[in-house]
C-alpha cells in the first residue's frame, strides 16, 4: 500500500514485555485531540507523552533504525526529524476521528502481548477523500507501521470483549 509500510516482530518477547508494562504505569492526561473540528474535541483521547528520557528507556530507538534502513521514509527517521512521541489509550466504545498529520511521517507501534481479531481495535486508512478505506490494520502485537502523515486514518475502538486498555506508541517525525 503505497504510503503505509508494515513491519512484523518487530521486538524480542522479553523487549515487549517491558514496553507493555511501562505502558501499564505512564501517566496519562486527557487530551489528545484527533480533529481540529470543535464538535469533535468534547472526547479527547487518553494520552501520554514520551520524552527522550522515557524513550531510551523503552529502548526503541535502535530496533527502529534497523528498521528505518529498510524504509522508503529512511530520511525521516531520525532523531533530529523526531517531533514527538505519545503513548495512546484506548478503552472500550471511545471514540477517534478520522485525522491526518501534516508534514509528518508516523511510526505507529501496537504494545498489547496478545490480541483476538474479534475484539476489533483496527487502525483504519482512507483514500485521500474519505470515501473509501484503502488499508485496515488488525490490532497485531509486536506491529510496526510506518506511514505518510497525509493519509487519512483512524482508529476503532475495540469492543467490550476486549482488553480494557489498547496502547499504542506513535513517533511523529518531519517529512
Ligand atoms: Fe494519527
Amino acid at each position: 500500500m503505497k504510503g503505509i509500510e508494515v513491519f512484523d516482530n518487530f521486538l524480542t518477547h522479553d523487549h515487549r514485555r517491558h514496553i507493555f508494562e511501562t505502558a501499564q504505569r505512564s501517566l496519562f492526561q486527557i487530551g489528545w485531540d484527533d480533529s481540529p473540528e470543535l464538535d469533535k474535541k468534547h472526547q479527547p483521547c487518553l494520552h501520554s507523552r514520551y520524552n527522550l528520557n522515557d524513550l531510551k528507556n523503552i529502548e526503541i530507538w535502535n530496533p527502529l533504525l534497523e528498521i528505518a534502513k529498510k524504509s522508503k521514509f529512511k530520511k525521516s527517521l531520525t532523531l533530529n526529524n523526531l517531533k514527538e512521541t505519545v503513548l495512546n489509550l484506548t478503552k472500550p466504545g471511545d471514540i477517534n476521528y478520522t485525522h491526518t498529520h501534516y508534514k509528518r511521517v508516523t511510526a505507529l507501534y501496537y504494545i498489547n502481548p496478545t490480541w483476538d481479531i474479534e475484539w476489533g481495535g483496527e487502525t483504519l486508512f482512507f483514500d485521500d477523500q474519505v470515501k473509501n478505506i484503502s488499508f485496515v490494520s488488525p490490532f497485531t502485537p509486536n506491529r510496526l507501521i510506518i506511514a505518510d502523515g497525509a493519509i487519512p486514518h483512524t482508529i476503532k475502538a475495540q469492543n467490550y470483549g476486549g482488553p480494557a486498555y489498547r496502547f499504542t506508541l506513535t513517533m511523529f517525525f518531519s517529512k
